[in-house]
C-alpha cells in the first residue's frame, strides 16, 4: 500500500472512492456536499435529510457518481473525538472498499485535522486500522466465492506539507505496527497440528534472519535440563512433540536506554493433561501460544521500529498432553531458582511454565519484566472477552502501562495482586502450589504464583490475555473473528517512548 500524499483537495491521481470523515454539524456537511458542484445535488441533499445524517458518530451517508463513491462518515463532536474512532473509522472504510471491489481510495481528512492536532497519531490509527481490518487468515479455504479480496494499492491523503511529515511518520509505524499484530494473530490462527514448539522456533529463527539487530538461541531438552527448568520440563514431558525454549535478544543502535524481557506462554495446545479438559473447553486451546505469538509479532517487526531499548523475547514452547509419562496431580516439581511447586492440578500448567521462564529472563539480569498468557477462564469471567487483567507489583510501571495501551486501543484493565489472598496458593508439602484453595479470585491467585518468582528489586507486570487473544466474535471494525494479536502494539508505542 503506497502513501500518496498531496496538498490540494483535487490531485492528479484518481481514487475509486473518496472517503470524507465529517464532524457533527450540518452546516459543515451541507457546505461539503455543496463544494462537489453535482447537477443533481438538490436530489442529494433531500436524501440527506431523509437519511437523517447529521454526522453522528459511525453515521455514513454514500454518494455515486459513474466512477467514484463518495463515503461520508460522521464522527461525532469534535471534543468527544477519540483516537479509537480513527482506528474504527478507517477499520471501516476497508469495508466499503471490499463493497465497490475498489483499491484506491482518497481520503479527505479536513473536517478532521479540524478537531485535532495530533497528526502523528492520526497517521499511526489510519494505518492500524486499514491494515488491521483488512486481515483474513484464509490460506485453507479453497473455494470461498463470496469471499472479496482486496489489495489496496493506493492511499491519497489531502495534508499540508509540514503536517505530511508528521502523518507520513506516523503512518510508517502504524504499518509496522499492524504487520507485528497480524504475524501475531497468522501464529494464533494457525492449527496445534502445525503449530508446534519446533514450528515456533523455527519462526523465531526467521525473524532473527529477516531483522539485522536480532539475534535468538533455541534450547533443546537437554539444554534446559542443565539449567535445571524442572518446572518447564514437568509440563512438557506427556508430550511427543520436542520442547523448546525460545530466547530472543533485540539491541539497538548506540547505547541501550534500558534492558527489558517481554515473556511470552508458549503452550502450543493445551488438552489440560491429566486433569483432561472437556470438549467445548478443548476445542480453542490452539490459543494457549497467544502470548509468544505476540512476542514474536514485537520481534517480527522491531528493526523497522528501532526502539532505543535492548528487548529480551523468552517462550517455553511445549505441549500439554496426557499421556503415560505425563505429569501427575501431586508431583513436586522444581525451577531454576531452586522454588518447588505442587502440582494441584494438570491443567494451571501455563503458570508453571512460566515459573522457569520468568526466573530465566531474571537469570539474564534483567529487571524489568512484562509477561503474556493466555492463563484462566477465570479472568474471561471477570472481565468479558475483550479485557486483559494487568498486574503489576509496580503501580507506576502499571500507570505507564495503561497509558499507552489507551493510545492504541487495547484493553487491558488493572487488577489486584491481593497480599490477603497470598495464603490461598500454599502448600504443605512445597514452596508453593499451583492452584488455589478456592476457585474465586482465580485471575489473581494465578497472578500471585507468578508473583512468587520474581525477586523484589524487579519490575514485573503480567497481563492475562485468555480473553481478547481471540475473538469469537469481531471485536471492532479492525478485529475480525479468530486470533487478535493482542499486546502486540501496546508493546511497541511502550517501547517507542524510551
Ligand atoms: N489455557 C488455560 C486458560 C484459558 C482458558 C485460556 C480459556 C484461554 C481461554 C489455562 O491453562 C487453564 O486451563 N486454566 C485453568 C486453571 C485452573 C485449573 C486453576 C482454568 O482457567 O480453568
Ligand atoms: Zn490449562
Ligand atoms: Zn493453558
Amino acid at each position: 500500500m503506497k502513501l500518496i500524499t498531496y496538498a490540494k483537495k483535487v490531485g492528479p491521481v484518481k481514487a475509486d472512492v473518496f472517503f470524507y470523515p465529517v464532524l457533527q454539524n450540518d452546516q459543515e456537511i451541507l457546505k461539503l456536499i455543496k463544494s462537489f458542484a453535482y447537477a443533481d445535488q438538490d436530489i442529494i441533499l433531500t436524501r440527506l435529510k431523509r437519511e437523517n445524517f447529521h454526522g453522528k458518530k459511525g453515521q455514513f451517508f454514500l454518494i455515486h457518481s459513474e466512477d467514484v463513491a463518495m463515503v461520508i462518515l460522521g464522527t461525532g463532536q469534535k471534543n468527544k473525538m477519540e483516537v479509537e474512532d480513527w482506528r474504527e473509522a478507517a477499520g471501516k472504510l476497508v469495508y466499503y472498499l471490499e463493497k465497490y471491489s475498489a483499491n484506491n481510495i482518497g481520503i479527505v481528512l479536513n473536517s478532521w485535522l479540524k478537531g485535532n492536532n495530533d497528526i502523528y497519531r492520526l497517521g499511526v490509527s489510519m494505518a492500524e486500522g486499514i491494515s488491521l481490518a483488512s486481515y483474513r487468515f484464509d490460506k485453507y479455504i479453497k473455494d470461498d466465492e463470496d469471499d472479496i479480496k482486496i489489495d489496496i494499492d493506493k492511499f491519497i491523503v489531502y495534508l499540508t506539507a509540514s503536517q505530511k511529515v508528521k502523518f507520513k511518520k506516523g503512518w510508517d509505524q502504524g504499518l509496522l505496527m499492524a504487520m507485528g499484530t497480524m504475524k501475531a494473530r497468522d501464529l494464533v490462527n494457525e492449527p496445534a497440528g502445525i503449530m508446534t514448539p519446533g514450528f515456533l522456533a523455527k519462526e523465531a529463527l526467521q525473524i532473527a534472519k529477516n531483522n539485522r539487530q536480532v539475534t535468538v538461541k533455541i534450547l533443546e531438552k537437554a539444554d534446559v535440563k542443565k539449567l535445571k527448568m524442572g518446572a518447564f520440563m514437568g509440563v512438557d514431558q506427556g508430550s511427543e512433540e520436542p520442547l523448546k525454549f525460545i530466547h530472543l535478544v533485540y539491541k539497538p543502535n548506540g547505547k541501550a536506554k534500558d534492558r527489558v524481557a517481554i515473556v511470552g506462554k508458549g503452550i502450543t495446545f493445551d488438552s489440560g493433561g491429566l486433569n483432561i479438559k472437556v470438549g467445548d473447553g478443548m476445542e480453542q486451546m490452539k490459543v494457549d501460544m497467544s502470548g509468544a505469538a505476540s512476542v514474536l509479532g514485537v520481534f517480527s517487526a522491531i528493526n523497522g521500529l528501532a526502539p532505543k531499548v535492548e528487548v529480551h523475547g523468552i517462550i517455553a514452547a511445549c505441549e500439554n498432553m496426557p499421556s503415560g509419562k505425563s505429569y501427575k496431580p501431586g508431583d513436586v516439581l522444581t525451577n531454576m531458582q531452586g522454588k518447588t511447586i505442587e502440582i494441584g492440578n494438570t491443567d494451571a500448567e501455563g503458570r508453571v511454565t512460566l515459573a522457569d521462564s520468568l526466573a530465566y529472563a531474571q537469570s539474564q539480569g534483567i529487571k524489568k519484566i512484562i509477561d503474556l498468557a493466555t492463563l484462566t477462564g477465570a479472568c474471561m469471567v471477570a472481565l468479558g472477552p475483550e479485557y486483559a487483567g494487568l498486574f503489576s507489583n509496580d503501580d507506576n510501571f502499571a500507570k505507564t502501562l495503561l497509558k499507552h495501551s489507551n493510545v492504541v486501543g487495547e484493553k487491558l484493565w488493572h487488577m489486584p495482586l491481593a497480599k490477603e489472598y497470598v495464603s490461598f496458593n500454599k502448600s504443605k508439602v512445597a514452596d508453593v502450589r499451583n492452584i488455589a484453595d478456592t476457585r474465586y479470585g482465580g485471575a489473581i491467585t494465578a497472578g500471585l504464583f507468578l508473583q512468587k518468582f520474581i525477586e523484589d528489586d524487579v519490575i514485573w507486570s503480567h497481563w492475562d490475555i485468555a480473553g481478547p487473544a481471540f475473538a469469537e466474535k469481531p471485536f471492532n471494525s479492525y478485529t475480525p473473528v479468530g486470533g487478535v494479536g493482542f499486546g502486540v502494539r501496546t508493546l511497541f508505542t511502550w517501547l517507542l517512548d524510551y
